[in-house]
């Protein structure tokens, strides 16, 4: 392929996908100066990421509302949040294609108003909707990425055939991406992000929809990549095994950073047990646990569920006094999704299952096409 039809498929390219739209790339030479500079040097010493008192708003939706974070070099960062949180605006500020009303945010150490060509260079991006080039195949996919990021010629064959045997895919290379499953297409995206060696990655949503097994192998193809090249992953996920595996999460509420801190720090901070009771009259149990005991209960999954200390030892209790039958009782300690529904008020299932359902809406998501 000659450098003019390799441009012509970049601009086509670069039409569908949300990035390069923000870049408007006008002509060979802004292209050189946008993507074609080659690496960046980062301060080591600096933070992946810094955002301070960082705001969007939307007309009068306040979606972030004056957020202050520092993510470290090498760290794996989660963001969760119920629907419209402001994550995903969040993100786009980070990467550049939302620009802020107010505040600042550094990736890389670079600012993202100031230097937007530069942060571009340093990070990577795996978007809640797909951005692949369904009538590409993987591999011609990967290559008008590695032509826009600049990557040395010498370097992308190598780099292509690492990534697609990484996530699996390498055996399709030549395989028109419309004729993927969800997974593969997640998984593609992921080599994408990847394939310029960036200093942060960025994932929004990576792995909504996806089986258990697919998850987890791209967790491991991630995690993998991370320790080899020092990657910072920042992640927004409903999935509480995922979040488990960050070193620090964020939660984030009505624009808000809610609580903030490790998994463990977090769980060891709700300092009460769940319990869930399976009654015949769920509506009465409410009103009893509020009477009886001055216990606010909710009904999640089917089950009267509420927090208390001590559980265990508040059972024979409630049997006692609850003036109804009880069925069966669980009582387990704290989990991440205690912690989400104690910043929140929601369960991360709920949060969960409406993003599986606007995924399953994106017409690129739903497999083989035409
Ligand atoms: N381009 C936009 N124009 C107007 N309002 C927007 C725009 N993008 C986001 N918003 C609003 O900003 C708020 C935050 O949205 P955002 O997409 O950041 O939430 P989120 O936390 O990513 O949610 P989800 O879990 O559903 O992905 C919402 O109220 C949303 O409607
Ligand atoms: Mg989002």
């Amino acid at each position: 392929m000659n450098h003019n039809k390799i441009l012509r498929c970049v601009y086509a390219w670069a039409g569908e996908n949300k990035l390069l739209t923000r870049c408007r790339i006008q002509s060979m030479a802004h292209f050189d100066r946008v993507v074609g500079a080659g690496s960046l040097d980062a301060d080591s010493t600096a933070s992946a990421i810094s955002i301070r008192a960082l705001s969007k708003n939307y007309g009068p939706v306040e979606a972030v509302r004056s957020i202050d974070l520092d993510v470290s070099q090498g760290e794996t960062f989660g963001f969760l949040g119920p629907n419209g949180a402001g994550k995903s605006t969040t993100i786009g500020m980070l990467c550049t294609l939302v620009k802020p009303t107010s505040g600042s945010a550094r990736v890389a150490g670079l600012d993202v108003v100031d230097d937007r060509d530069g942060v571009r260079r340093s990070i990577g991006l795996v978007f809640q909707d797909s951005t692949l080039d369904g009538y590409l195949s993987a591999e011609m996919n990967l290559r008008l990425h590695a032509e826009l990021y600049g990557m040395p010629r010498n370097r992308v064959a190598p780099r292509i055939q690492e990534m697609l045997e990484m996530v699996g895919l390498w055996d399709r290379r030549k395989s028109r991406v419309n004729t993927f499953s969800g997974g593969m297409k997640r998984r593609l995206e992921i080599a994408r992000g990847l394939m310029h060696s960036p200093l942060v990655l960025f994932l929004d949503e990576p792995t909504v929809g996806l089986d258990p097994q697919t998850r987890s192998s791209i967790w491991a193809y991630i995690k993998e990549l991370q320790q080899r090249e020092g990657t910072t992953i920042f992640m927004t996920t409903h999935y509480m095994d995922e979040a488990e595996f960050c070193d620090r999460i964020a939660i984030m509420d009505h624009g808000t950073i809610v609580a903030l801190g490790t998994p463990d720090n977090l769980k060891s901070e709700v300092g009460k047990d769940r319990v869930q009771i399976a009654t015949g009259d769920d509506a009465r149990a409410v009103e009893q646990l509020r009477a009886v005991f001055g216990i606010e209960g909710r009904v999640v999954e089917e089950r009267v569920t509420f927090s208390v200390a001590g559980g265990e030892s508040f059972v024979p209790r409630l049997f006692a006094e609850l003036g109804l039958p009880i069925m069966s009782v669980s009582v387990a300690k704290p989990t991440l999704d205690d912690v989400f529904m104690m910043h929140t008020g929601t369960t991360i299932r709920d949060a969960e299952a409406s993003a599986t359902e606007r995924l399953r809406a994106n017409p690129m998501w739903q497999g083989r096409s035409r």
